[in-house]
């Protein structure tokens, strides 16, 4: 039975008196892995909050579960399968990596293929996914790829033609591939992308239209169904779940328009952080640090949001990334065995970029009345060749904002208040290279997990978003038992 009452019994005094009493606290609250700096000093983690979380691991068995997910077990107990995104970069069972490997082989050999003109002169990607299909590969392509002149890429997801016609008015067709990701292959605002795409090339008159199309799936009968070449289907397992998968063929754009060594580079720096949640033990362990300073503020500071905020263009895409990442998979109301959750399940993500959002948002943030744990993430080494103050700029207000958070200043003038004592943690990577961001992204994946792990609750299905789809469908079925709203809402937008 986990055991949260010495967690929940946290009181922990204000950051300034932790530091004050603690001059070694940077350095005990700090971890430097896979070229990256997580600096958790910020946060309320004291030795006491620490032994209260060390001992919560232990009674939620956390240990047993990492294990487990690394072994390949069905630890997606909803859905009775096994999660197998870490053997995607070699960290996974013996069998489950092997099998991610040959896979991996398969889509080098087709780009290889691509690359070596066999579907023909290639100068544009669509990549059409929505969710864990496209965020992942959209991420990369744009931290990644701004230099990068193999291809020109476009991740393409919502429904709304706006965003097909963008690209379809800036990409020649005949130089153009198709890209359909998609994990089920049956998601319908994907499939309907497909469609108009497909229909956009026959349109222009590209001999063979079908050649030109890649899929990336799980499901490669319903691929093959719709009309794609096997040869060029890029499978990738069941286990792999959507908003894990850009480490397998779904990250094909990126390994596309970075390169093979990156994406390799990319599986290592996944790796590399893979190894160190594994074998590092808790007080020095970065995803299992953050996790217990993100429920430190959701579970026992009832925290509703947490935000993170990337001081890099680059990483832009970053947040909305993680929103994914971290809602869809510990957004649930019941544990792992069905019953009810009597705790918060996971915060809302939110976050932006920095220094714009210190313009827009941060007002809330020093001196609104609701608590939100925040997280920088800077890089030291800037992506731009102008003047060293842009850069240099960029890293001091990010700093800054951590302090002032941190410190407040007291005045007799309520609107000039600040009160201080609001936690940040701030995560530095000394580049932005792929291995760096593979470490990265694999570290919010394990934080993730031990968030759920802790809670008891599946982080692996779902099925929040299926009510969703069934009613869209309804409504597309003319809405007949729907309510009188929705009904009005149809009526007024279609007629009769
Ligand atoms: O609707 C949610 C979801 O299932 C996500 O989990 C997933 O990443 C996304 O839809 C896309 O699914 P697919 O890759 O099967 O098209």
């Amino acid at each position: 039975m986990t055991d949260w009452s010495t967690v929940d019994a946290l009181d922990p005094p204000k950051l300034t008196t932790l530091f004050e009493r603690d001059p070694g606290r940077v350095a005990a609250f700090s971890v430097d892995v896979a070229g990256i700096h997580f600096d958790f000093s910020k946060t309320h983690l004291d030795a006491a909050g620490l032994a209260a979380f060390e001992g919560l691991a232990k009674s939620a068995n956390l240990a047993a579960k990492r294990d487990a997910l690394f072994a390949g077990e069905p630890v997606n107990t909803s859905e009775g399968r096994a999660v197998t995104h870490v053997a995607e970069r070699g960290e996974g069972s013996e069998e489950d990596s092997a099998h991610a490997a040959m896979l991996h082989a398969r889509m080098r050999a087709l780009i290889d293929a691509i690359e070596g003109e066999a579907l023909g002169p290639v100068r544009h990607i669509l990549h059409i996914g929505i969710g864990g299909s496209a965020l992942g590969p959209d991420l990369l392509v744009d931290a990644l790829g701004r230099d990068a002149d193999r291809y020109d890429v476009a991740v393409v997801s919502n429904v709304d033609g706006v965003a097909l016609e963008e690209v379809f008015d800036a990409f020649d067709p005949h130089a153009t591939i198709v890209v359909i990701a998609s994990k089920t292959f049956t998601t319908t605002e994907t499939m309907l992308n497909a469609d108009s795409a497909l229909a956009w090339l026959k349109e222009d008159g590209v001999e063979d239209p079908y050649g030109r199309v890649i899929a990336l799936t799980a499901n490669p009968d319903a691929a093959i169904e719709w009309g794609v070449d096997e040869t060029r289907i890029l499978p990738f397992a069941e286990s792999v779940g959507g908003r894990y998968s850009l480490w397998s063929s779904i990250g094909f754009p990126a390994a596309m328009a970075l390169g093979w060594d990156s994406f390799s580079e990319l599986l290592e720096g996944a790796a590399e952080m893979d190894r160190h949640f594994r074998l590092t033990a808790p007080h020095a362990n970065a995803p299992m640090l953050a996790a217990f300073a993100d429920l430190y503020y959701a579970q026992v500071k009832r925290c509703e949001t947490r935000a993170t905020f990337a001081y890099d263009e680059r990483l832009r895409l970053l947040p909305s990334y993680l929103q994914q990442l971290e809602m869809e998979s510990n957004g649930k109301g019941v544990t792992i065995d069905g019953t009810p959750l009597d705790r918060p399940s996971a915060p809302i993500t939110w976050g932006g970029v920095g220094t714009d959002a210190q313009h827009a948002v941060f007002q809330l943030l020093h001196q609104g009345t609701h608590l939100v744990p925040v997280e920088f993430v800077a890089v030291v080494e800037g992506g731009d060749a102008l003047e060293e103050a842009h850069h240099s700029s960029l890293l001091l207000n990010a700093f800054a904002q951590g302090a002032a958070l941190m410190t407040g200043r007291a005045s007799d003038d309520g609107a000039r208040n600040y009160p201080g004592d609001r936690p940040s943690s701030t995560i530095l990577l000394d580049q932005l290279d792929a291995r760096t961001l593979g470490a990265l992204l694999a570290f919010y994946e394990h934080r993730t997990f031990v968030s759920g792990a802790l809670l008891g609750i599946n982080p692996f299905d779902q099925f929040g978003v299926e009510l969703g789809k069934e009613m869209a469908k309804k409504a597309g079925e003319g809405g007949g038992d729907l309510d009188a709203s929705t009904r009005d809402l149809i009526q007024r937008a279609f007629g009769e």
